[in-house]
């Protein structure tokens, strides 16, 4: 008895015990697991309401596609728009999340009606951090489209004109003082290079040189921080205390009034003559060079890759500019960048394949009907638009996956069908100046409607003067001479080259 008394107080029963506890434990959550995965699946074959898009299949709720649309997104879209049409829905993150692809989808998402979606109820949570407060997504729509307007103050063909010079002698002294491009040729990892070009051209055109040469030192730290906000994990857990999503509200921003550049005009007024706050302007500013950062930086560093698996393009664009400007290539101007339409075409048909925004979401504030289905999307749905989609359609593009910048003059076999020149689309003012409406249209990578980018211009003329620039200076190639060109990286929010992506350079005879 009392052996059998000291056996069930002792440590190895103890053990035993905690053992047993520890397992009922382990079958307790495996059998939650089972159920919850088996009414999930149960609910997806026995509730289907055929008012409401066809909902991705998956296996774990919550969880539902996350996953295998977070990997690839451009896939997934593809895959399931074979399986279901231009219009799904799938789970991410636990939201019911409504694509709706191709050109009806492009309007139907990015045209809606005020009334209808909402872009700041799901961008506030990453935006705000970074841009700071009142600005953007954290104010009312009609204040968005004032403040856009402030914003196109910086981009004018006025200013354009001035900015042609200014990121010309940005790219040619970066190449000429960086060590990685010493030498008559080298290797180099292009993206973290395209990162900066990026950086110092936007910030000297649209801030000046004050705030650009703080670039080399303090600002590139709180720059540094800004970005950071950017990261998914801020989308998904904008409540956590995240380092680096505070630096917009941090004292040392530009200061605001003073810098209202290109040339300090009037310091700008709401409707009503309500004067913008100082703190408003600095965020503006912010929102402004921190909005076209990553979109231009990632499709420059798409543009160098591209011409390093095409040598024979890259060879063309030097060509053109002999043949267009005169062989001893005067530095670059305004107008001349109109005279090279194979330098205009690399840009847009980068950004045909390599669009760096692949997912443009709205909140639902009214059930939405599809016209032409029997689908109502109710309010307890997120819309996702990806015009991205419809830009590599064969429908519209022949051969979609190559990557073609002769495919946009007009007698190319490539040439694209059915897309409309913007000069004859409808156009539409919200608050900010005409804008094309682009219903219809499959090629959208600035997206349309009253959220329509206002960098379009900007980044077109950074871009091109960029490209201009840089075929002065070197040739192109891979690094094993082949066509290949490196994976898409969509771990964060705005998709770029997978890193490092390196390529092969040759300083060209005579180039500084
Ligand atoms: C909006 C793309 C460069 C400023 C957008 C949108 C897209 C886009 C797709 C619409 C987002 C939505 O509907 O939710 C791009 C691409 C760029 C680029 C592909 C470069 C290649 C720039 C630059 C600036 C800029 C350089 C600033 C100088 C803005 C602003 C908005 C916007 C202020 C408005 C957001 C709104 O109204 O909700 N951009 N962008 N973008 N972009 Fe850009």
């Amino acid at each position: 008895m009392g052996l059998l008394q000291d056996f069930s107080t002792g440590p190895l029963a103890q053990r035993i015990l905690q053992l047993g506890t520890g397992s009922q434990i382990g079958v307790a959550i495996a059998s939650f697991l089972f159920l919850a995965v088996f009414l999930n699946v149960l609910q997806q074959f026995l509730f289907q309401n055929p008012n409401e898009p066809p909902v991705v299949f998956h296996w774990f709720p919550v969880i539902g596609s996350t996953i295998t649309y977070g990997m690839d997104p451009p896939r997934f879209f593809d895959e399931n728009r074979k399986k279901f049409g231009d219009c799904f829905t799938f789970i991410l993150l636990g939201k019911k999340t409504t694509v709706y692809v191709g050109p009806q989808g492009n309007d139907f998402i990015l045209n809606g009606k005020i009334r209808d979606v909402s872009a700041e109820e799901i961008y506030t949570v990453l935006t705000t951090p970074v841009f700071g407060k009142d600005v953007v997504y954290d104010c009312p729509n009609s204040k968005l489209m004032e403040q856009k307007k402030f914003m196109k103050i910086a981009l004018t063909t006025d200013a354009f004109r001035q900015y042609v010079p200014i990121i010309s002698d940005e790219v040619n002294n970066y190449y000429k003082a960086n060590p990685d491009f010493k030498g008559a040729s080298g290797i180099v990892d292009m993206p973290p290079k395209m990162a900066q070009i990026t950086i110092f051209t936007a910030s000297h055109a649209l801030q000046g040189s004050e705030i650009r040469n703080k670039f080399d030192a303090s600002l590139a730290e709180l720059y540094h921080h800004l970005d950071m906000g950017f990261s998914p994990i801020n989308f998904m857990l904008h409540w956590a205390p995240c380092p680096g999503t505070t630096a917009a509200t941090t004292p040392s921003a530009p200061s605001p009034r003073s810098t209202w550049t290109p040339s300090s005009r009037a310091a700008p007024a709401y409707k009503g003559g309500i004067p913008v706050p100082d703190h408003e302007i600095a965020h503006m500013m912010i929102a402004l060079l921190m909005a076209g950062q990553h979109s231009s930086s990632s499709t420059s560093s798409w543009i160098m890759l591209r011409l390093a698996s095409r040598p024979d393009i890259m060879e063309d664009l030097y060509n053109e500019q002999v043949a267009a400007l005169g062989a001893d290539l005067p530095p670059l101007s305004y107008e001349d960048l109109a005279k090279l339409p194979l330098n205009q075409a690399i840009v847009k048909e980068t950004l045909r394949l390599h669009a760096p925004i692949h997912s443009i979401m709205r909140a639902v504030k009214q059930p939405m009907p599809v016209p032409g289905t029997k689908f109502v999307i109710p309010t307890s749905h997120v819309l996702l638009a990806a015009p991205g989609v419809s830009a590599a359609d064969p429908q519209f593009f022949p051969n979609p996956e190559v990557w073609d910048p002769h495919r946009w003059s007009p007698d190319s076999p490539n040439a694209p069908t059915m897309v409309r020149n913007e000069e004859d689309d409808e156009k539409i003012d919200y608050g900010y100046g005409l804008v094309s409406k682009g219903a219809g249209s499959p090629y959208l990578p600035f997206g349309a409607g009253r959220h329509r980018c206002i960098g379009e211009q900007f980044a077109n003329v950074q871009l091109q003067t960029i490209v201009a620039n840089t075929v002065r200076w070197f040739k192109f190639r891979n690094v094993d001479g082949s066509d290949k060109v490196i994976g898409t990286d969509y771990a964060s929010l705005f998709s770029r080259p997978l890193e490092p992506a390196k390529i092969y350079w040759e300083r060209r005879a005579g180039a500084a």
